[in-house]
């Protein structure tokens, strides 16, 4: 079964300045919790509790987060302030914590195989702690590896997009097999809106297989001079199956202040009023 997840967190957060100049982009709290804790709950409530983050320079908030610390806890031991890292301690129990160091930033597909060592040879997740995924029942990643239980092999999670947001994403084509689950046949990163083949787009939560380590390694720079994994998916398309799945949920685009503000608001009136964050 799948155990491991990847959190690539090496990148800037260029849109968020001034407020990412020192502190990872990942670290901002929606409400009362970091974006990188919420992508980690989904991964541990999917199973996947063995956590590979690929970081980079200025980002050791993201590894002190996961781990004790030792003053304040000492200091709020028995108050009433306990009650605060409940959901904290309750990650720390439940998943182990393993980084590795992205020492330049040469794209998505770059990052993932730069936590090639932290895989091995097994099937993976991965998470976009950009993309803040919501959903009432299942999480995305659960109902992902539900359905890599079904298909065994890479899974990319999609939403419709409107076509004037069509260039932000790495976009699918495929032939439909089921309500919502495709098989991609065709996979292009961030096209003009006219050159899309449709208006499916990937969200920023993956199931790979592990030959995609070495598809990755064979992958010429694309789009923006980076490697992108959305690149490598296409050849393990063309050469096997890749599904895109269109999840159910709602997304939310922290990478950018207006998705942020509207997680914010989410996350406020549907869970920290109702008591549940
Ligand atoms: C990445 C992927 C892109 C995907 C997007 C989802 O792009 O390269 O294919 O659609 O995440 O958020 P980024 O937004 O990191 O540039």
């Amino acid at each position: 079964m799948i155990k491991k997840c990847l959190f690539p967190v090496a990148g800037y957060g260029t849109r968020f300045l001034p407020a990412t100049k020192s502190m990872p982009k990942e670290m901002l709290p929606v409400v009362n919790k970091p974006l990188v804790q919420y992508g980690v709950e989904e991964a541990i409530e999917a199973g996947l509790t063995e956590i590979g983050l690929v970081t980079g320079r200025g980002k050791r908030a993201i590894a002190d987060h996961f781990d004790v610390s030792y003053e304040l806890e000492h200091q709020i031991n028995g108050t009433s302030k306990e009650q605060f890292l409940s959901s904290i301690r309750e990650v720390m129990s439940k998943a182990t914590f393993s980084m590795t160091r992205q020492q330049e930033m040469r794209g998505l597909g770059d990052a993932i195989l730069n936590g090639r060592r932290l895989i091995g040879d097994e099937p993976f997740g991965v998470v976009l702690s950009d993309d803040l995924c919501m959903s009432e029942e299942q999480g995305v990643l659960a109902q992902m590896v539900q359905l890599y239980k079904q298909f065994r092999c890479s899974i990319v999670a999609i939403q419709e997009v409107p076509e004037d947001q069509i260039s932000k994403f790495g976009v699918i084509a495929g032939e439909k097999l089921k309500d919502g689950i495709f098989q991609v046949t065709d996979m292009i990163e961030k096209p003009p809106a006219e050159e899309a083949p449709s208006n499916l787009a990937i969200i920023g939560r993956y199931i790979l297989t592990p030959d995609i380590f070495e598809i990755i390694e064979n992958t010429e720079p694309g789009k923006n001079g980076e490697v992108q994994l959305t690149d490598a998916l296409l050849t393990q398309a063309k050469s096997g199956c890749v599904l895109a799945y269109k999840f159910k949920g709602t997304r939310f685009d922290c990478g950018s202040v207006d998705g942020f503000v509207e997680a914010t608001n989410h996350v406020y009136n549907n869970y920290y009023l109702k008591g549940k964050a």
